[in-house]
């Protein structure tokens, strides 16, 4: 709470002009009953006065009144401004910073919170802080300087009957305790199950073709109206029994007139008390009541919105795990060769390494090749050079200089990196190459990645629209766009996991050949499933179960690792194998 209620202190100012505001507010307020009591009690009570006398002073404090009443008017405005100027100011900068904290996490971070609470953190949860701090300016100082004010002017008008005021004030803290007890559990509740309902109906989204096709929609929609139940009938019952406030308020205020207007009746027979005053007492009372409830509304927010600082601040106070080290130096003229010393990973949390002891050399101007089942570890171990994620031992180096020591952003402008699973934003063809670089020409980079034909075959052409999750393109297209943006970049080091999967025999032959000549002097690091893929590179590691169980040229490997020629066999026929 501490963390995010930080974020008001650009706001001070503001949050001072709201404040006096609302002391105008509440004096203005506290004056009225005092006026009406002067009318009744002066004005029309008073006896041995002419009649133009009483139109007069009935007349002057109307007006008086009035202005008075305009006054407040204008004060609530006020503070209410001011009060929504600064939840909406802190709520904006909250946002901003948990996107920018979100941008730097890397891969172990979001998979700690998972994507879809990083979302209903971002917005609902900023949301709800965002109530409180309104509701919170605007109540939380109104209230106690509303009824402290009302209880000092009902006492200087009258003590005989301020018992009564007393007495309503226990039985309503009674009442608002046995709420509490009752309801505030579910309250934290409640945003756990908002979470999870996210997390349902967001996985039935994205998943709606998987859903479909093994015709699962019935175990699905009960898995959702399980999660919808749930969170309706707690819902529901903290909404009843808040409900049930209102009634039971409304009572205990008629009461509190009744008691008022019966004993001040015998104390104004009694000639101790006037009308008027009778009058103004009665409003006094229902003040002290309604300030007790917003203190105890108040008081029932504060756990809720808690839940959710607390949810923003675990976010914003997360220790980034890959970032620049202290006097990270830059990282210019980048010339390309990557060294892997002993390189051992392990997932966070995880068991077992999943690399082990890795080493080799890729050198500028070659292509340097990875090999093995799935699940051997390849994608990981390609994923350690753009610092996706530390090495747990060993180092990884380029130029000689280890990665660790280099601007993390210098570092991966450097490299020309084509996932596995191909990412596109929506957009253009051409904003989608042009990503992340300032090439002025991306035809030769379209055109290597040999998505020339069906880029040029549609009518705008490098204009034609990428939908959101690029919907409208197929898997292979998708592919080659993504190849082009990496290509685009025209960078030192290029990365390709498993990029040539998706592509025909033949468009991954015209690729590898074009790719050739457009890397040139760059250092080429390759994942592939198909030998044919990487036969002619300078170097083809094998990896088996994290462990490099080959290195070597194709010819070299089909003499010396019986593992390579197993994969081999299984993929080239005779002649090929020579
Ligand atoms: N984020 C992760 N957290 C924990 N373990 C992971 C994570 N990603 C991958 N693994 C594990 O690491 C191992 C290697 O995965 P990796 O993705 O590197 O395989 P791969 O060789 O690229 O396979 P494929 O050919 O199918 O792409 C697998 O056993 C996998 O279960
Ligand atoms: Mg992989």
């Amino acid at each position: 709470m501490r963390r995010v209620l930080a974020y008001l202190k650009p706001y001070i100012p503001l949050v001072i002009l709201s404040i006096a505001f609302l002391v105008g507010q509440v004096y203005t307020e506290l004056s009225l009953p005092n006026l009406m009591s002067d009318i009744v009690d002066k004005g029309i009570l008073l006896q041995g006065i002419t009649p133009e006398e009483r139109n007069g002073f009935i007349r002057s404090i109307g007006l008086e009144m009035l202005g008075v009443s305009l006054l407040s008017i204008a004060c609530a405005i006020g503070s209410s401004f001011f009060a929504i100027r600064i939840s909406a100011g802190v709520s904006r900068r909250l946002r901003r910073d948990l996107f920018a904290k979100v941008n730097e996490f890397s891969n172990a971070e979001i998979s700690k919170f998972s994507t879809a609470s990083l979302i209903t953190r971002t917005t609902n949860d900023v949301t709800q802080v965002q109530n409180f701090i309104t509701m919170g300016l605007m109540m939380m100082l109104f209230a106690p300087f509303m009824g402290l004010g009302s209880v000092y002017m009902a006492l200087t008008l009258c003590r005989e009957l301020s018992w009564t005021v007393l007495t309503a004030v226990i039985v309503i803290i009674v009442i608002l305790g046995i709420l509490m007890v009752v309801v505030m559990p579910k309250f934290k509740a409640l945003q756990k199950l908002t979470d999870r309902l996210n997390l349902v109906s967001r996985e039935g989204l994205s998943g709606m073709m998987v859903i479909r096709a093994f015709g699962n929609e019935e175990h699905e929609a009960e898995r959702f109206r399980e999660a919808n139940e749930d969170l309706t009938f707690t819902t529901r019952f903290v909404m009843r029994s808040m409900a049930l406030m209102g009634p039971v308020m409304a009572l205990i205020m008629s009461g509190l007139q009744l008691a008022i207007v019966w004993f001040g009746a015998k104390l104004i027979n009694l000639q101790e008390l006037q009308l008027g005053e009778m009058m103004a007492f009665l409003q006094y009372a229902q003040h002290i009541l309604i300030s007790f409830l917003f203190v105890s509304a108040i008081f029932i927010m504060i756990p809720r919105a808690q839940v959710s600082a607390q949810r923003v601040a675990e976010v914003l106070d997360t220790e980034i795990s890959i970032k620049d080290k202290e006097g990270a130096e830059d990282f210019d003229n980048v010339r390309g060769e990557v060294v892997f010393d002993h390189v051992s990973f392990r997932y966070p949390d995880a068991e077992e390494d999943v690399i082990t002891d890795v080493s080799f050399t890729a050198k500028p101007g070659e292509t340097t090749a990875f090999i093995g089942s799935t699940g051997s570890g390849k994608s990981t171990l390609i994923n350690l050079v753009p610092r996706f994620y530390d090495v747990t031992a060993g180092s990884i180096k380029i130029d000689g200089r280890d990665i660790r020591d280099v601007k993390l952003h210098d570092l991966r402008e450097a490299i020309g990196y084509v996932p596995q699973k191909a990412v596109l934003f929506s957009g253009t063809i051409e904003s989608n190459v042009k990503y992340g670089n300032d090439s002025e020409d991306i035809s030769e980079a379209i055109e290597v990645a040999q998505a020339a034909e069906f880029v040029y075959e549609r009518e705008e052409g490098i204009e034609a629209p990428i939908s959101q999750g690029a919907t409208n393109v197929s898997g292979g297209q998708k592919q080659r766009l993504s190849i082009a943006r990496a290509l685009a970049k025209k960078p030192p080091i290029y990365v390709f996991d498993d990029s040539f999967s998706a592509l025909d025999f033949k468009t991954d032959a015209a690729l590898r050949a074009a790719l050739k000549k457009y890397t040139g002097a760059s250092t080429v690091l390759i994942v592939a499933q198909r030998v044919s893929t990487i036969m002619n590179a300078q170097q083809i590691i094998v990896l088996d179960e994290g462990k490099v169980a080959g290195k070597g040229t194709h010819r070299e490997l089909l003499e010396t690792c019986p593992y390579y020629r197993a994969i081999c066999e299984s993929q080239l026929s005779k002649e090929e194998l020579g």
